[in-house]
C-alpha cells in the first residue's frame, strides 16, 4: 500500500466522519463517532491531516482516506490533539506513524492528547513520539470511560 499525507481539503471531510465510524474498537460499550457538521468545522478552521492512498490497494479506489488525524489550538497556548484514526485494513504499516510525525514535526509548544488507558496500540503510539502521562482521569467523558491524559513537549518548549 501506497499513500502520502496531505492537509484534508474542505470536500473530504465526510469521508473522515466516514472513516470516524469504523475505525474504532468497540471497547467496554459503543463508541460515539464525532459528527459530520464538526468534521467540516475542523476541515476549515484546525489541523486536519489525511493519509490517502495512492494505489489501488487495499481499496478499490485511489485516494481513499486510510487515516486521519485533527489537532487544534487550545485556550492555554498548548495544542490538542483530538484524533488519529487508522482504517482497520491498513493498520501496522506506519500511516499511524507518518501522520504522528507531520502533526509534531511544526510542533513549538505542548501537544496534549487523551486516550483510553486500555487502548494499548494508541498508547504505545504515542509513547514512540516521546509522550508521557500528565494524570489519568477516571470516568473522563461517561461514567466508565476513563482517559489518560498524555503529553509531548518540544524540544524548543519552555
Ligand atoms: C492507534 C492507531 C492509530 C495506530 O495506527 P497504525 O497505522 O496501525 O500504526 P503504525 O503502523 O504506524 O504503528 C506505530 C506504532 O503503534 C503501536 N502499535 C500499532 N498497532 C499496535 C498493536 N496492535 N499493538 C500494540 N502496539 C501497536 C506500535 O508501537 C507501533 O510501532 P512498531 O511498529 O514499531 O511496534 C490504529 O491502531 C487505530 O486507528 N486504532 C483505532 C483508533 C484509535 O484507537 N486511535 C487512537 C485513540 S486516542
Amino acid at each position: 500500500m501506497n499513500y502520502e499525507i496531505s492537509t484534508a481539503q474542505t470536500d473530504e471531510f465526510l469521508d473522515v466522519a466516514a472513516l470516524d465510524r469504523i475505525a474504532w474498537p468497540n471497547m467496554n460499550d459503543t463508541f460515539i463517532p464525532d459528527g459530520e457538521h464538526i468534521w467540516r468545522v475542523w476541515c476549515d478552521h484546525a489541523t486536519l491531516l489525511v493519509a490517502k492512498v495512492t494505489d489501488r490497494e487495499p481499496f478499490s479506489e485511489t485516494h481513499e482516506v486510510a487515516g486521519a488525524l485533527v489537532m487544534f489550538p487550545s485556550q492555554n497556548g498548548e495544542l490538542f490533539l483530538h484524533k488519529i484514526m487508522v482504517h482497520p485494513v491498513c493498520r501496522g504499516k506506519g500511516v499511524g506513524t507518518a501522520l504522528m510525525k507531520t502533526a509534531l514535526s511544526g510542533a513549538k509548544v505542548p501537544v496534549l492528547l487523551t486516550v483510553d488507558p486500555d487502548n494499548a496500540p494508541a498508547v504505545a503510539l504515542y509513547e514512540q513520539f516521546g509522550f508521557r502521562s500528565r494524570e489519568r482521569i477516571d470516568g473522563y467523558y461517561r461514567p466508565h470511560e476513563d482517559r489518560l491524559i498524555m503529553e509531548f513537549l518540544p524540544a524548543t518548549a519552555s
